[in-house]
């Protein structure tokens, strides 16, 4: 049975129906679903109840080669989600159930998600799809926002596009944690993700569409003035961040949304986090099949 794709922006996102993500997928279904990334960059699956937590890693399954096992360390976090090591847990739920403390080590991580950034920016093998499921979320807020850098690019004055065609960004996750509040990262914090170079201008590999490739996770400019590569990143998230390139999402229980880290930023926006539990779940399919050692 087709799919269906409803616009949820003018030029990006959409509402998808018509896919039992419980069960296998066919080939077909696989490239439907992959066809619309290519035109949409985040699409929306409603469910009426969450993906057990093996069906959301089979569904993730069939749409690249998957994380398995966390690709750094938060010095002392306990992981909630360990039986299930192809998810990464972004809620505020500690193992126990409850809502993180305020001095929670991984809280503190995972506030670094309010800035606009890319999965996995910090690491040579790139995310492309991260599909994120809602098993509970607040009664209100707690939205997720999602930029379209292809769209940004297309609508860059030809002077900025010459100027940063070839350029390539630092990118570290303890430097956008830092950013957000994150304490002083550990020397083992550090050891286990050292940063990974990009180009902030690129081909999306699979829609062929020229796009930013931007993140809070850059630090600088290769081979330019630290000051000066930073505003540089700064003026085009800014330019990338405008109001009609962005969609915001109201997330209902159930809702996985899928969206490719190539050409979106995204970022998470306040609830009220000491009061209400979140507990979202995600899977993230990467550019290159895994070779690193599982890591804890
Ligand atoms: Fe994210």
């Amino acid at each position: 049975m087709p799919l269906i794709a409803e616009p949820l922006h003018d030029l990006f996102a959409a509402r998808v129906t018509g896919l039992d993500m419980t069960r296998p997928l066919t080939e077909d279904e696989v490239a439907q679903i992959v066809g619309f990334m290519d035109r949409y960059a985040v699409c929306v699956y409603p469910n009426d109840v969450p993906l057990s937590n093996e069906q959301h890693i089979a569904f993730a399954r069939h749409i690249g080669p998957m994380q398995h096992g966390h690709v750094l360390t938060v010095t002392g976090r306990k992981d909630r989600l360990a039986a299930w090591p192809e998810l990464v847990d972004v809620g505020n739920i500690d193992s126990e159930g409850n809502i993180q403390a305020p001095d929670s080590r991984a809280r503190q991580f995972n506030n670094g998600n309010r800035l606009w950034h890319t999965d996995m920016s910090f690491h040579p093998n790139r995310a492309t799809y991260s599909a994120l499921n809602a098993h509970r979320v607040p009664p209100a807020q707690g939205d997720t926002e999602f930029a379209d850098e292809r769209a940004a690019y297309d609508a860059l004055p030809e002077a900025m596009k010459r100027r940063i065609e070839g350029l390539v960004a630092s990118h570290s996750i303890w430097y956008s944690r830092v950013l957000s509040g994150f304490p002083e990262p550990t020397p083992e914090e550090i050891a286990s993700r050292p940063p990974a170079l990009h180009k902030i201008a690129q081909v999306h590999p699979t829609s062929g569409r020229k796009t930013l490739y931007l993140a809070s996770h850059a630090s600088h400019i290769e081979g330019m003035p630290v000051e000066e590569g930073r505003a540089l990143l700064k003026e085009l998230t800014d330019f990338a961040t405008q109001h009609q390139f962005v969609y915001r999402h109201r997330w209902s229980k159930g809702d996985v949304v899928i969206w490719d880290n190539r050409c979106l930023m995204h970022r998470a926006t306040p609830f009220e986090d000491f009061k209400y539990p979140r507990d979202m779940r995600r899977t993230t399919c990467r550019e290159h099949a895994v070779v690193e050692p599982f890591m804890h």
